[in-house]
């Protein structure tokens, strides 16, 4: 591969990138990084273009210029499954997950990056793979149990309180074992107390190598949360640095306060 950096920290990068739908520049030349083991923010105005580099990284859009590497690996043209078995993982800004079915069930499809023959089995209930489907019942269970959701293992996972759902989604998402989660607008409709709750969580992952990506809003919290934060605008990077020197940048402030006149 030619131009390969070398790489001494493990770690998800973002070079150069573009996307551009029709005429309209969605995001335009990103440099980023996102280190395993820390929590890096991704802030601006709606329609700045936050989504559209999560879309991305998975491979859901294809890059119109630029390159993405995790580690020394290059994701660019990758395709989505490929992206996903390389160690990445996401949430949705609005939660994806399948109401009628249970939380554990949830949680198990998440197992399906590495297992995805015996879990399709499981779910299907064929008796060759009742073994393999109480071990990762079991699996899936110590998961809801990191999440402190265990009591709603059998319950539907649309009967679930928001909070609630968004804790068996970001199980979903680290029974798949990522090396980087992204994650959009993980507290978005939450209060202080339930956003915390989440962030300890957030910790805990990161405390265990995995590197957290995380687009939010709420100021307090990406502050609270984030080692680096980047900042974004009509598609463009205007600032990066930590949280406290980024959300003092003028061209930051300028940005929001922009975002909400426009709003009137
Ligand atoms: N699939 C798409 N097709 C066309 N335009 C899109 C698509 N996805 C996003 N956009 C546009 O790209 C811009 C950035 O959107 P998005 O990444 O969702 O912003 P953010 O998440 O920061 O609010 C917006 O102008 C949006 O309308
Ligand atoms: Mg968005």
């Amino acid at each position: 591969m030619p131009n390969r950096k070398e790489v001494t920290v493990s770690e998800l990068r973002l070079d150069a990138v573009s996307k551009s739908f029709g005429g309209l520049h969605a995001v335009s030349n990103i440099d980023l990084v996102a280190p395993q083991g820390s929590i890096t923010g991704l802030i601006g105005p709606n329609g700045a273009g936050k989504t559209t580099i999560i879309n991305l990284i998975t491979g859901t859009l294809r890059i119109s210029s630029g390159r993405v590497f995790l580690d020394d690996v290059e994701l660019t043209t990758a395709e989505p499954d490929v992206i996903a078995r390389r160690g990445v993982s996401r949430t949705f800004q609005n939660i994806r997950l399948l109401p009628e079915a249970s939380v554990l069930d949830n949680v198990i499809i998440g197992f399906h990056r590495h297992e995805r023959s015996s879990v399709v089995a499981g779910l299907l209930g064929l008796p060759s793979s009742l073994r393999e489907t109480r071990a990762l019942r079991q699996r899936g269970m110590e998961i809801l149990k990191r999440f402190r959701i265990e009591r709603f293992a059998d319950a539907a996972a649309g009967s679930l309180a928001y909070g609630h759902q968004r804790r068996v989604e970001m199980a979903r998402a680290v029974a798949a074992q990522p090396r980087i989660l992204l994650l959009d607008e993980p507290v978005a409709g939450m209060n202080d107390v339930e956003a915390d709750e989440l962030g300890d969580l957030y910790e805990e992952l990161a405390a265990s190598g995995i590197g957290l990506l995380m687009i939010e809003h709420n100021v307090r919290f990406v502050t609270r949360m984030c080692t680096r934060i980047y900042a974004m605008a009509s598609g463009k990077m205007i600032a990066a640095g930590p949280p406290g020197e980024v959300l003092k940048d003028p061209n930051v402030i300028a940005a929001y306060l922009g975002d909400r006149y426009a709003k009137g």
